[in-house]
């Protein structure tokens, strides 16, 4: 996994919208299926939240809804802190460094966009979504967003191409292609499904695909 701190967590903003494509689209449809299916006061958890992007764009939409923002780097938080504070929005963000599991409170919905490809799938994986499950209050959604395993023998060639045609220079694309196939813990559709159900989760439904990138909303059961 990228270390996400230092020049990482600096650069992480100007990058990400050359290696994910559709990723502004991606935090604007979570946001507004937030929006239409939360009422005012909602707490959401927001797994990995990163340099604050999910909550920026949540914020904007309900003023009332409170928001606690979870990430194992510090680094990053800070940045989101920092991207908080310059919103005027710090007085609904509670910022938590670690583990999910110390947290007491349970949660309207969950986001975790672009976090659980980075987990193994060796027990890792289950055990982040089982602890999500166990935040959220009954029927709740949670947001899932992931590089998925291509569906196709030229998927990832495709994505290589577009992320150039969004500036990814020639060296950049070599390392992306290095961290697919070393950082990342791809999942194909069926063993998705089988996580999350086991995790307590009915069946996911897919609201956004570019290429590998699938975003999906599903409902604790
Ligand atoms: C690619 S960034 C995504 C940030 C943000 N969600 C976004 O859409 O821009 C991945 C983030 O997940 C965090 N992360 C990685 N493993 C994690 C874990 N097990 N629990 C919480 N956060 C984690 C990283 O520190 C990093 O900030």
């Amino acid at each position: 996994m990228p270390t996400f701190t230092d020049e990482e967590a600096k650069e992480y903003d100007s990058r990400i919208t050359r290696l994910v494509p559709g990723y502004e689209l991606l935090h604007t449809t979570t946001a507004a299926q937030l929006k239409a299916t939360l009422p005012d006061n909602a707490h959401i958890l927001v797994v990995g939240s990163g340099t604050g992007k999910d909550i920026a764009e949540l914020a904007a939409l309900n003023p009332t809804w409170q928001f606690t923002a979870q990430d194992i780097s510090t680094d990053m938080l800070n940045i989101g802190q920092k991207r908080f504070a310059d919103l005027g929005i710090s007085d609904c963000v509670t910022i938590h460094v670690g583990d999910i599991t110390q947290l007491t409170t349970t949660f309207d919905a969950a986001l975790c966009l672009l976090v659980l490809h980075f987990l193994a799938d060796n027990g890792d994986k289950k055990s982040l979504l089982r602890a999500v499950a166990k935040q959220l209050k009954s029927s709740a959604h949670l947001y899932l967003a992931d590089l998925m395993r291509p569906e196709t023998s030229f998927e990832r060639d495709a994505q290589f191409t577009l992320c150039q045609q969004l500036g990814l220079t020639d060296i950049g694309v070599e390392r992306m292609k290095h961290n697919f196939e070393h950082e990342f813990y791809p999942l194909d559709r069926l063993r998705l499904s089988e996580l999350l159900d086991n995790a307590g989760y009915s069946t996911p439904k897919l609201y956004f695909k570019a290429l590998s990138f699938s975003g999906y909303v599903i409902q604790k059961r």
